[in-house]
């Protein structure tokens, strides 16, 4: 049990090609548009269907990028039909139109109004929320919730009011949410700068005061006091999917999957860099050699630490977003195996009605 994966989240990076060259992304392992991948997508597909996942996240690269995305989700959807999630630049909302029927969210990627975003993505943000606006009608005729997501850094900090009152003045349904950037001891984060960060929070607070459809994911990352080691719970409940096709629970986790290592020697060939390579084998090891789980991370990347505050107890302002997608899709056999796993490891405290009360009120409407 100690080792087990609940396999609730499974984030696909469906393709490794993308159109921009945001400042915070990881280059080392983003292509030019036009680069030929071989990716089995049908055999991808079969594998995620073994797990059958309450959400998918479509990342990538850029997934409008994929010429079939609509039919593979339209399969997906109709076989298992999990909460799905993708994530998008920006740059091709034409072609992110055509997968509202087997979606249930878009979530939009902009960093500021107009040159704003420019700093970070290389683009400009009216253009984009203007372009945004264009579909909510189409979207709401799906019930495709629309997000914006802001990666909050340095450059943008002072900017998030006037993001949110352009945004909405153009599309009154849209919501948005605010992540720190990775890793969060970096030179573009304001989570070193307490000054801005102090600023962003009263900012924040003010305009959800006013009624506005926002939430930030920084109390997550807050509760490390440190974020060199951190424990990380939900790594036992999510899944990374790669463009390859190697599967892993997380950057932390070392699958025992030959594509995985090949990837992973000829990342290290190319680029000399293999980061936490010892944390990452002793991790391995102690997973092999115990029935404990081990919970530690030395690569913080927040990505659905949400569920680390619901394990532990704690309510945060992103939770009516985040739980939306687990909603309905728990039976009492899972939840009553989560109460175990949780209290055994994780939170001798774990209140199971009120994590499931937590789950069926995750609404965003
Ligand atoms: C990697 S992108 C892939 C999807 C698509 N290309 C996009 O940009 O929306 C997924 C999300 O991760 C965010 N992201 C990328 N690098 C990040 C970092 N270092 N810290 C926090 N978020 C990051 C992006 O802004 C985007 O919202
Ligand atoms: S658009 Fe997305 S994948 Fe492409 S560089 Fe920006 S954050 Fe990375
Ligand atoms: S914080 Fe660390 S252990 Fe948790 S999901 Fe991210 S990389 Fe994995």
């Amino acid at each position: 049990m100690g080792n087990r994966n609940f396999g609730w989240i499974v984030t696909w990076r469906i393709t490794d090609r993308c159109n921009l060259n945001c400042v915070y992304c990881d280059h080392t392992v983003n292509h030019r548009p036009d680069y030929k991948e071989k990716i089995n997508y049908p055999a991808i597909i079969d594998r995620l269907a073994q797990y059958k996942p309450k959400i998918l996240n479509i990342t990538g690269g850029e997934p409008t990028l994929v010429e079939e995305l609509p039919h593979y989700l339209e399969n997906i959807k109709k076989r298992w039909n999990p909460f799905v999630r993708v994530v998008h630049n920006g740059t091709n909302l034409s072609k992110a139109v055509t997968l509202f029927p087997w979606i249930d969210r878009l979530v939009i990627s902009l960093d500021g109004p107009g040159e704003i975003n420019r700093i970070n993505r290389g683009l400009d943000g009216d253009r984009v929320i203007e372009k945004t606006a264009s579909i909510m009608p189409d979207a709401k005729s799906h019930g495709v919730e629309v997000i914006i997501n802001c990666v909050v850094t340095t450059e943008n900090a002072s900017h998030i009011e006037s993001l949110v009152r352009n945004a909405t003045r153009a599309a009154p349904d849209l919501q948005l949410s605010f992540m720190p950037v990775m890793p969060p001891e970096g030179d573009i984060s304001i989570l070193v700068k307490k000054e801005l960060y102090a600023d962003f929070i009263t900012t924040f607070d003010k305009l959800q005061k006013e009624g506005f459809g926002i939430i930030h994911v920084f109390d997550t990352i807050l509760r490390h006091e440190t974020f060199k080691k951190i424990s990380c719970y939900n790594q036992f409940f999510t899944l990374r999917m790669e463009t390859s096709g190697a599967l892993s629970s997380c950057a932390m986790n070392v699958p025992a999957d030959p594509v995985f290592f090949v990837n992973k020697l000829k990342r290290f060939l190319t680029t000399g860099k293999l980061p936490n390579v010892f944390d990452r084998v002793k991790k391995m090891t102690s997973h092999a050699l115990s029935d404990k789980p081990d919970f530690s991370c030395s690569t913080i990347c927040n990505c659905e630490s949400w569920l680390d505050l619901l394990f532990l107890g704690i309510e945060s302002n992103c939770h009516r977003i985040y739980t939306e997608g687990l909603q309905g899709r728990i039976s009492e056999e899972e939840y009553a195996e989560v109460e175990q796993f949780v209290k055994k490891y994780i939170n001798p405290q774990f209140n199971l009605q009120w994590f499931k009360s937590m789950i069926d009120r995750g609404t965003s409407k």
